[in-house]
């Protein structure tokens, strides 16, 4: 009996000492298992009188008991400090990036081009386009400019030397050609719009001879100028991301459109600094109008049927304006530095839902 005692204090002791639970699994054979040291004991009790078998059992029952329960608890512990610990090591610091800086960048006009993208296309207008390349009748006589029209020179077009079929070839000098196409090629109702390159020789800080455009052409039989305004003013506020911004629409003329209009938004010049906004100034940031029947016309779509509304914008001025970007001329001269300085992280997808930038 006083060995059991000392058996007793031994195996509660070692269990509470052990580490892990690897040990104490360890322990736990070597005192209960088929050869444990409590278990040979048991199996000494066949050699006993009855009073001593009696007595020796129940004190090896309470003995086996009592060590079961303290692996049972010292289990419990163990495992519980070792989820912590490896909860511990296996921790993710979500803040840290997810590769190495990057070091290309989405240019502004990428990111521009895909930001009106985002905004229009959410309205419902497709994806349309056209050659850069143009024949004189697309990029002028369909549009209603004839050979002899005043707005050809406004254009200072880049003219290719020879003639196809006998039509001079230029440089397109906006994306209005590709609503001449799109309706030629296609059945109303439309709506569409055209990013791409447009050419005039022209170049300082507000011009280059090669600039960007968005076209968009709507089309169907009640499209009117309500339409137009309320697209125009919904694109101009989302587009900026200022939800009041003042829009206003100042009567114009182009040759393609009648009535024409040029588009204004509020800015203010305080103190030399320039913003967006409510304020006392104005901005003209795109043309527009409701589609000349001429035009419609030309290109076999019934004026007395369908009437529609288009719009037109550079999208370099759109960019300076929106971020901050001062010369023009800038945006082509493959500067590095700059790139980094006025660029766009590569999954930074403008969108509607995830915000047009981040
Ligand atoms: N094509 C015109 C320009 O380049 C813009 C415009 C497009 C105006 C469509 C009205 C309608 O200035």
């Amino acid at each position: 009996m006083e060995d059991l005692e000392r058996l007793r204090e031994e195996l509660t002791s070692a269990v509470a000492g052990t580490a892990d639970t690897q040990a104490l699994e360890e322990l736990r054979v070597s005192a209960l298992g088929k050869k444990g040291q409590i278990t040979g004991l048991m199996k000494g009790l066949g050699g006993m009188d009855p009073d001593e078998r009696k007595a020796m059992g129940q004190a090896l029952n309470a003995l086996k008991a009592e060590v079961a329960d303290a692996i049972e608890a010292r289990k419990a512990a163990l495992e519980d400090v070792e989820l912590d610990a490896g909860l511990e090591t296996d921790r993710i610091d979500v803040t840290l990036p997810v590769r190495p800086e990057m070091q290309g960048r989405i240019h502004p006009i990428s990111q521009t081009i895909d930001e009106i993208v985002a905004v229009l296309g959410e309205m419902g207008f497709n994806i349309a386009e056209g050659p850069d390349i143009e024949d004189d009748w697309h990029n002028f006589t369909a549009l209603n400019i004839p050979p002899d029209h005043p707005a050809r020179q406004e254009h200072d077009t880049f003219y290719l030397p020879g003639e196809q079929d006998g039509e001079r070839m230029v440089l397109r000098t906006h994306t209005s050609p590709v609503q001449i196409r799109s309706m030629q090629n296609g059945d109303p109702p439309f709506r569409l719009i055209v990013p791409g390159r447009t050419y005039r020789c022209d170049y300082d800080a507000t011009h280059s001879p090669m600039f960007h455009q968005v076209e968009g052409l709507a089309v169907d039989k009640t499209t009117h100028m309500g339409n137009l305004k309320g697209c125009l003013i919904e694109f101009c506020r989302a587009f900026f991301d200022v939800d009041d911004l003042p829009v206003r629409f100042r009567a114009s003329y182009f040759p393609f459109t009648e009535p024409s209009a040029e588009v204004d938004i509020g800015c203010t010049r305080e103190g030399g600094a320039f913003r967006i906004g409510h304020g006392d100034d104005w901005l003209e940031i795109l043309g527009c109008g409701m589609v000349n029947p001429k035009v419609l016309e030309n290109c076999g779509v019934d004026p007395t049927e369908y009437q529609g509304f288009a719009f037109g914008m550079g999208v370099e001025r759109l960019a300076m304006l929106k971020y901050g970007i001062p010369d023009l001329r800038t945006f082509y001269e493959t500067d590095l530095r700059w790139l980094k300085h006025y660029g766009f992280r590569a999954l930074d997808v403008p969108s509607m839902v995830g915000g047009l930038n981040r």
